[in-house]
């Protein structure tokens, strides 16, 4: 297994693990962090269950899904989560998902967050595209997600199923080559 270390200015990006359960739960946990996503609240067994998978496949040949801390590069400690899965019939392309801790928001982080999610998937990964599906309401997502140049490219009706019936997703991109030129 190759192990991620991915480390920006203000942020750094890790797998995962076991210790990670209950500053994870503080985020999946949290009706305010899930209210765009298309599930309810996690509980603390069902973090486990996802952080046991996490790490699961972290081991898979080829490496298909990272399910990553994000973490403050000073203090090392927990601040997010981060989701990169590798389309195994595309492989150059993959889709984001991100979440912060309520504690962080409003302060530039979740746009700092999506630049060094798609410096990883660039530079590390070797992806030629990486993308992103938002509620269609969730605007700190699509402003991280634009300032970090990502580009809107359309709505994808009900896309998801959520505890209050489908939702439409709004998906944002950004392309190697593009985002190189920046
Ligand atoms: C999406 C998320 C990561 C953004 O994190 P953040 O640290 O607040 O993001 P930023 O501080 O970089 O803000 C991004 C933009 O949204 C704006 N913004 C942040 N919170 C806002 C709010 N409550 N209302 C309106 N605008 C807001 C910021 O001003 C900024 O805009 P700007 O670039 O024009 O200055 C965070 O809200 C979150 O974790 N949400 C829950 C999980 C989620 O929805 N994930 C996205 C799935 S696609």
């Amino acid at each position: 297994m190759r192990r991620v270390v991915c480390n920006g200015q203000r942020l750094g990006l890790r797998d995962v693990t076991e210790a990670d359960v209950a500053a994870l739960h503080a985020i999946y946990g949290d009706p305010t962090v899930t209210q765009h996503m298309p599930f309810a609240p996690r509980s603390l067994r069902e973090v486990a269950g996802l952080v046991d998978r996490a790490m699961e496949a972290a081991c898979a040949e080829p490496r298909l899904l990272y399910v990553l801390a994000v973490v403050d590069a000073e203090r090392r400690d927990l601040i997010g989560v981060a989701r990169l899965h590798v389309e195994a019939d595309h492989p150059h392309s993959a889709e984001i998902g991100f979440g912060l801790h309520p504690h962080q928001w409003g302060r530039g982080t979740g746009t700092d967050l999506v630049r060094l999610l798609l410096s990883f998937g660039f530079k590390q990964l070797g992806l030629h595209r990486i993308w992103g599906a938002r509620s269609p309401s969730n605007l700190p997502a699509q402003l991280a997600m634009l300032t970090a140049g990502m580009v809107e490219e359309g709505r994808i009706r009900h896309h998801v199923h959520t505890p209050h019936g489908w939702r439409d997703s709004i998906v944002h991109s950004a392309i190697e080559d593009e985002w190189t030129e920046r």
